[in-house]
């Protein structure tokens, strides 16, 4: 069943589509948003829907053509130029069923090939395992697809050479190698995925580099504004991010939800770049948030685990995170990379700047070249979390509290219970509780507070001292050997010191996932694939 965009999630409305005659299915990932409108008009015809889905129109529609006496590949161009929206889908006719027909705008689609036997997905993990060679569809491209035979054209009918994607992932990264899910295999692969995404990024001498740099170190110093745009954990990563760039690298950074910084008003212009962070490099959130920004001239600079992604190919400067395939929902190695990738930005735009002697800038290297094994560190406590999980099982309310970069962790660890666990979780800024929600806090609530040695460890303490005295459980988040953050708690959750303060969410968040994994598998759930969320959102 794919993400419910119209309609509730039924029979009835799942997938495939067909036509009033039954000879044509269709799938569709997307949303097409003159539906409404195309549905009165196949309705006013005769036509006989069955589902509440905007994706049903356009099989009729597409019976509409062939009648007339187009062909398939024709048919679906045609009515392609009529529909608004976003789509990746493919479509079959009974009377030649060797040939399936796909298309997409906006929505992602890859095609795989093998020997004799051709593939369409909506990501290349599906078809790890199964294709030797991958090809991606662009925007108002549709492909014939064959039994060994990709043909590709443009809506208009002219062709387009197919040129193969090179896919470093194989089928043993997508497979989950023993662990019970993806999410556990997943948060135990981040030392080595953080390792990875630093390769090759710091020179010995000290100089950073970035892929697929198409901005030149000129550009990068003309720049005067950043401006980050994400969703979900991307952007959690992108609030870390806000500190290191404005610590570093003296800019001012702004923040937005891609969602909404899409239909405000932003301003932005040549001298601005808006770094893009987005795992899949597809959420049309995102996706839109970068073109909008490119229409206004500023450089887009995109943060993704996705090689090729649409947002890699339409940026002007990529830095890929090197996790290899995240298969579970929740966002975890991904989500670690990210903040590092991130770091290793706001160090190169530092350096660009001349804000840095060199010493500085090592000592700062050595600590990132450290995080893996303090990483790999964390996660050996596994079962310390597990117990903590157990302990806090029967709470009814989460509340994360943490300041400056802990706030963000804050916002992941309640963003990771919600994702999986189904606990109700909020994330605060420690210093805000007061003005609102810890009104909520009473017995039976859990209060877990990021209280890592940080300048503003102190205020971190009183904020614990406010819920502890209104009867919350606390569970902190603390360094190891710290027995003074311990006195405050009823639970510890220890982390290794951070080599540098603004490198602790990096520690920081990988006890909240597994707290997050732990109370979500003693209440049974599906850690890898949660109710009601979808792991690349392309609607937005
Ligand atoms: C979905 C996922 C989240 C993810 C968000 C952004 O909601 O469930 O885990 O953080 O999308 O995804 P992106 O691929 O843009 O990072």
């Amino acid at each position: 069943m794919r993400w419910a965009t119209h309609g509730k999630p039924s029979e009835a409305n799942a997938h495939p589509h067909l036509d009033c005659t039954g000879n044509l299915a269709l799938v569709h990932n997307g949303i097409i948003e003159n539906f409404s409108a195309l549905r009165n008009d196949l309705l006013a015809s005769g036509h006989e829907l069955r589902s509440d889905t905007d994706t049903e129109v356009l099989v009729h529609l597409i019976e509409d053509e062939i009648s007339q006496g187009l062909g398939l590949a024709e048919a679906l161009s045609a009515v392609l130029g009529r529909v608004t929206g976003a789509f990746a889908l493919a479509v079959v006719h009974s009377s030649d069923p060797d040939l399936v027909v796909a298309a997409r705008r906006v929505s992602p689609l890859v095609l795989g090939r093998n020997g004799d036997v051709s593939m369409v997905a909506s990501d290349i993990p599906a078809l790890l395992g199964h294709a030797k060679e991958f090809f991606v569809l662009d925007d108002d491209q549709l492909a014939l697809v064959r039994p060994g035979a990709l043909e590709v054209r443009n809506l208009d009918g002219s062709p387009v050479p197919l040129r193969p994607r090179a896919v470093e992932w194989d089928l043993e990264a997508a497979e989950r190698s023993g662990y019970p899910d993806f999410m556990s295999k997943e948060i135990h692969e981040q030392p080595q995925a953080l390792a990875d995404t630093l390769a090759g990024r710091l020179a010995e001498e000290g100089s950073l580099r970035l892929d697929e740099d198409r901005l030149s170190d000129e550009d990068l110093r003309s720049v005067d504004k950043v401006f980050v745009v994400a969703c979900g954990s991307s952007l959690h990563a992108g609030l870390v991010a806000k500190h290191a760039i404005e610590h570093w690298a003296r800019l001012p950074v702004e923040i937005d939800f891609a969602s909404e910084f899409r239909y405000r008003d932003p301003v932005l212009d040549g001298r601005t770049l808006v770094v893009a962070i987005s795992q899949s490099g597809e959420t049309i959130d995102t996706l839109q948030a970068a073109r909008s920004a490119a229409r206004q001239r500023a450089r887009v600079l995109t943060v993704t685990n996705v090689v090729d992604s649409s947002m890699a190919r339409e940026s002007d400067a990529v830095l890929y995170t090197r996790a290899g395939p995240e298969i579970g929902v929740a966002a975890t190695k991904t989500h670690l990379t990210q903040i590092v990738a991130l770091d290793v930005l706001a160090l190169y735009l530092a350096q660009v700047r001349g804000l840095f002697y060199s010493n500085e800038l090592s000592l700062l290297l050595d600590g990132l070249r450290s995080l893996p094994s303090l990483v790999e560190e964390t996660i050996e406590r596994s079962g310390e979390v597990q117990a903590t999980a157990e302990r806090c099982a029967e709470a009814g309310s989460f509340f994360f509290i943490g300041r400056h970069v802990g706030y963000p962790v804050a916002l992941e660890g309640a963003l990771k219970l919600k994702e999986i666990s189904y606990l109700h979780a909020e994330g605060y800024p420690a210093g805000e509780l007061k003005h609102g929600p810890i009104a909520l806090v009473q017995e039976g609530s859990v209060v877990v507070a990021v209280a890592t040695r940080t300048p503003l460890w102190e205020k971190v303490a009183s904020n614990i001292a406010e819920v502890s005295a209104r009867g919350a459980r606390v569970v902190v988040v603390a360094n190891e050997g710290d027995t003074e953050t311990a006195a405050l708690a009823d639970d510890v959750l220890w982390v290794p010191k951070a080599p540098s303060p603004l490198f602790a969410p990096v520690l920081d968040v990988v006890p909240l996932q597994l707290l997050a994994y732990h109370l979500a598998r003693l209440r049974g759930n599906d850690v890898d694939r949660p109710r009601n969320l979808a792991k690349t959102v392309t609607v937005e």
